[in-house]
């Protein structure tokens, strides 16, 4: 089919580009975070699990969780390289937890039989099951070192990590994040846990919901603090014994958690965010699941963890997260809001804008640019100008009479090139983009007409006519880099194109 083969090469194309891209951007930024999403199947009208994969592939999804091993889904995700996270629902827990060769049956028949067509990274025991079933807590412990027993046999233990995900209620008081345990009453299950994690090199899994803290919060909080928007400087919150600042919940949960693991004297175990949304409606009780806030929520979490950074005492820890959840699940019991998670319809169409990583600064695939910041004190800017020109070493031959970036002729334009310059080429070496304050990093594109900027995304290639001719949405390798905030009318054709013999082969199976 004519549509197939388009798609297809233009994804090799794409899938070219943004290997170069990831790995240059990997020479700038050492850490790489990523953002996946959970995929729930107590969904009405369920697509196919193949169009499950192509929506996945439109939106650029690169790492699912699911809630069990269902074949369907798995076998849909054969080659597609996106990293998968398979689950052991609540009700095999107790079944494994008894069984060393009922734990070593699940890791072939769920893991091993699709390994390597499926790249799945992890397996997610059970659903936070210390809060939903506390007695479970013996047998989860067991289950779990069962199924890496069975992982080690099959010699995939070191690809494969076994762990469970947590809500936050197993930790008490979460406020303030230095004064964070774990529920004692929990400790003969949690202590065992977290001996395990440490042991096997696995990562602690968390599910955070500033939606939940918000609510529970009965307004001690801005809902600005929940949504990850900026706060100003005097609403921050501040916790009192480490003077740490936090601009958001989402921050200050996961600070709750690692406090709470530290204090049981156990270091060097990551979070991994499991789960983390907003619902966009609910409940004539519910105001604060609106379409709105799900969309501030979702695409600041987004740029939240591309940014790369950890929480306030673990900045050097970058935090993934699975977005809860593709789509929503209407079958599911409980208050309206809980019918309302999902970030995709059915169809394909997302329910709210998705936007990339635009908003991220040190994200990792954005194209970056350093310029003199708006009002900056002239005088510093000539200084840092003829600094960047000197010693810093920029070519500034652009801005030179005559050249291509010498017009506006003025400092804050002359500046902003060779700040920009410099920054390109040194921030691998630590060269850094402040100039006393005078700069800033941006992610608006400054080149005009024939004077180009170059862009961090290609900075490594020492070609100067790159960056402003890459055009970086279409090429991030990013998720959720939906069609939306792509400017190429192509990829909004082919997403009708995908859409059309998805319907199109929906209908033959009917
Ligand atoms: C995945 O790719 C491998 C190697 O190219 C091939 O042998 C296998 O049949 C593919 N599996 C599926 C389910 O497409
Ligand atoms: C699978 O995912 C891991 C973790 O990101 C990665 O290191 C590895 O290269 C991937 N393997 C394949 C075969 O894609
Ligand atoms: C601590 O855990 C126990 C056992 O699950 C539970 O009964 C108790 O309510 C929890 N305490 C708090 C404050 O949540
Ligand atoms: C938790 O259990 C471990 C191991 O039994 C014990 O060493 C530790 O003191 C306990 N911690 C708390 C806070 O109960
Ligand atoms: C953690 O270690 C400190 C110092 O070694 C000790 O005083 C404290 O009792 C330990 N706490 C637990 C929960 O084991
Ligand atoms: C909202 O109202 C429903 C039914 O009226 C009730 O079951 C639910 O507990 C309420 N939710 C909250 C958060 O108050
Ligand atoms: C990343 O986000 C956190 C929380 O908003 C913020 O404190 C931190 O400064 C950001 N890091 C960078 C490098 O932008
Ligand atoms: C998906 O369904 C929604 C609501 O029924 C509709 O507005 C939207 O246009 C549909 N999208 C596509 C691509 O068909
Ligand atoms: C400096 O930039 C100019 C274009 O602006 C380019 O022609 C020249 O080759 C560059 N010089 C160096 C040493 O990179």
């Amino acid at each position: 089919m004519f549509e197939v083969d388009v798609l297809v090469n233009w994804r090799r194309h794409e899938k070219w580009f943004a290997i170069v891209l990831l790995l240059v951007s990997a020479m700038f930024f050492h850490v790489r975070a990523f953002v996946g999403i959970n995929i729930g199947t107590h969904v009405s009208n369920l697509p196919p699990a193949s169009n499950v994969v192509s929506m996945l592939k439109l939106y650029k999804i690169t790492h699912v969780r699911l809630y069990d091993a269902d074949a369907q889904l798995l076998k849909a995700l054969a080659n597609s390289s996106i990293e998968v996270m398979v689950g052991v629902t609540n009700e095999e827990v107790l079944k494994l937890g008894k069984s060393p060769s009922a734990a070593a049956a699940w890791i072939n028949k769920n893991v091993a039989l699709y390994i390597p067509a499926i790249n799945i990274t992890a397996i997610a025991v059970g659903s936070e099951v210390l809060t939903s079933i506390p007695n479970a807590g013996p047998f989860l412990i067991r289950a779990m070192k069962y199924l890496h027993k069975a992982l080690v046999a099959a010699n995939l233990n070191l690809q494969v990590k076994v762990s469970t995900p947590q809500s936050m209620d197993v930790v008490l008081t979460s406020f303030p994040p230095s004064t964070a345990t774990f529920n004692s009453s929990l400790n003969s299950t949690i202590y065992p846990l977290l001996q395990f994690l440490k042991t096997t090199k696995s990562y602690y899994m968390l599910n955070v919901y500033p939606y939940y803290g918000y609510m529970k919060g009965n307004g001690i909080f801005p809902l600005d603090y929940a949504l990850l928007r900026p706060l100003s400087i005097n609403r921050r919150i501040v916790d009192p014994n480490t003077l740490l600042h936090y601009t958001n919940m989402f921050d200050a949960m996961l600070d709750a958690t690692y406090h709470s693991i530290k204090s049981l004297n156990f270091s060097d175990i990551p979070i991994v965010v499991t789960e983390s949304g907003w619902p966009w409606s609910g409940g004539a009780n519910e105001t604060y699941a609106t379409k709105k806030n799900a969309e501030i929520y979702v695409n600041n979490l987004i740029s939240r963890v591309l940014n790369g950074s950890g929480p306030p005492s673990e900045p050097t820890n970058p935090v993934n997260a699975y977005v809860y959840e593709l789509f929503s699940e209407d079958q599911k019991p409980g208050p309206m809001s809980e019918k309302n998670w999902g970030v995709l319809l059915t169809n394909g169409s997302a329910i709210y804008r998705l936007s990339l990583i635009s908003s991220s600064v040190t994200g990792s695939s954005s194209v970056v640019y350093c310029v003199a910041k708006d009002g900056a004190d002239p005088g510093k800017l000539q200084s840092g100008l003829n600094w960047a020109c000197g010693q810093g070493g920029a070519n500034c031959s652009a801005i030179q009479p005559g050249q291509t970036c010498f017009l506006p002729d003025n400092v804050v334009n002359h500046a902003s090139y060779a700040y920009n310059d410099y920054y390109q080429k040194m921030q691998g070496n630590g060269g850094t983009c402040d100039f006393e304050g005078t700069a800033t990093l941006t992610n608006t594109n400054p080149s005009h007409g024939s004077c180009v900027y170059i862009g961090s995304a290609n900075a490594g290639g020492g070609n100067t006519d790159g960056g402003a001719s890459v055009p970086a949405p279409s090429l991030s390798p990013g998720p959720f880099s939906s069609f939306r905030s792509s400017s190429s009318k192509l990829k909004a054709q082919l997403f009708h194109f995908l859409l059309s013999s998805m319907l199109l082969s929906a209908s033959f199976l009917l």
